[in-house]
């Protein structure tokens, strides 16, 4: 399997290539056509070959030439939550009048129930499964891959979900990170790697205890910068640490292991 990151928009896609077929993650907004098409041609790959498109969310800059594409062959697979809202950006497209806007043939699309999706990945040698994640829309959906890939389209970062407690976003969060992933891809951040198996501790074999230590220290009011001496570990782990601690009630070493990330990879 394969994962080519196209960057042709101001939104970033993903072709992913299966043992048996290939899948694109995301589009541009309208009028990125031509670009998209050099784009894959720099893969030496063409239109034609991409068995499915699925969409994260419906808004224009994800779903703008999803089918322009479509009418090359690829299918637009609409999962069952997301059929009320595949139209939901023509209004937005039909005002930009110089902008050609193609909206989605309806008779076209392949609507699949979201708890088939495995089934469906596997059909074209991929290992994973799609996800419903509300929380930035209600029709957002990510893709995990078995591998540890999770794309998440315009999912509020992880870094940021200590602004969210309590809502659909940590609700999709916590259903994302029990797939363990190790690389997020989001719509339009930077892709991050997550820190589970400890890497943003080096030179410290047990991350686990250097967490609850940490913690430990958080309890007993010792400042920061003296915790950064007493464990040897990088400043940034130890901000990091603290501010999951403070920020999520009654979170656990694990808990704060799942949410903490290495910034811009
Ligand atoms: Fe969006």
């Amino acid at each position: 399997m394969k994962i080519h990151e196209l960057k042709y928009s101001n939104t970033n896609t993903f072709l992913i290539e299966g043992d048996s077929g290939k899948i694109l993650f995301d589009t541009g907004w309208a009028g990125t056509f031509s670009a998209f098409c050099k784009a894959i041609g720099e893969l030496h790959v063409s239109a034609q070959e991409i068995d499915y498109i699925l969409i994260s969310h419906f808004h224009p800059d994800h779903m703008g030439i999803a089918q322009e594409i479509a009418d090359l062959g690829p299918v637009v697979v609409v999962m069952d939550l997301q059929r009320d809202h595949v139209h939901d950006s023509d209004v937005i497209f039909a005002k930009e009048k110089d902008t050609a806007f193609v909206p989605i043939a309806d008779e076209r699309v392949r609507i699949l129930q979201i708890s088939e999706s495995r089934e469906f990945l596997k059909a074209v040698g991929i290992d994973g499964e799609i996800l419903s994640t509300p929380g930035h829309s209600d029709d957002s959906i990510s893709l995990c891959l078995d591998s540890g890939e999770v794309f998440v389209g315009d999912l509020n970062p992880l870094y940021e979900l200590e602004l969210h407690r309590e809502t659909q976003i940590e609700d999709s969060w916590n259903k994302i990170l029990k797939a363990n992933p190790k690389v997020v891809y989001y719509g339009h951040a930077k892709a991050t790697e997550i820190a589970a198996a400890g890497a943003a501790v080096s030179g410290h074999d047990d991350v686990y205890k250097q967490v609850s230590k940490i913690m430990k220290l958080i309890d007993k009011g010792v400042s920061l910068d003296r915790i950064q001496k007493k464990t040897g570990v990088d400043t940034s782990f130890v901000e990091d640490v603290a501010r999951m601690y403070l920020t999520h009630q009654n979170v656990g070493v694990q808990g704060i292991l799942d949410r903490i990330e290495i910034k811009g990879k």
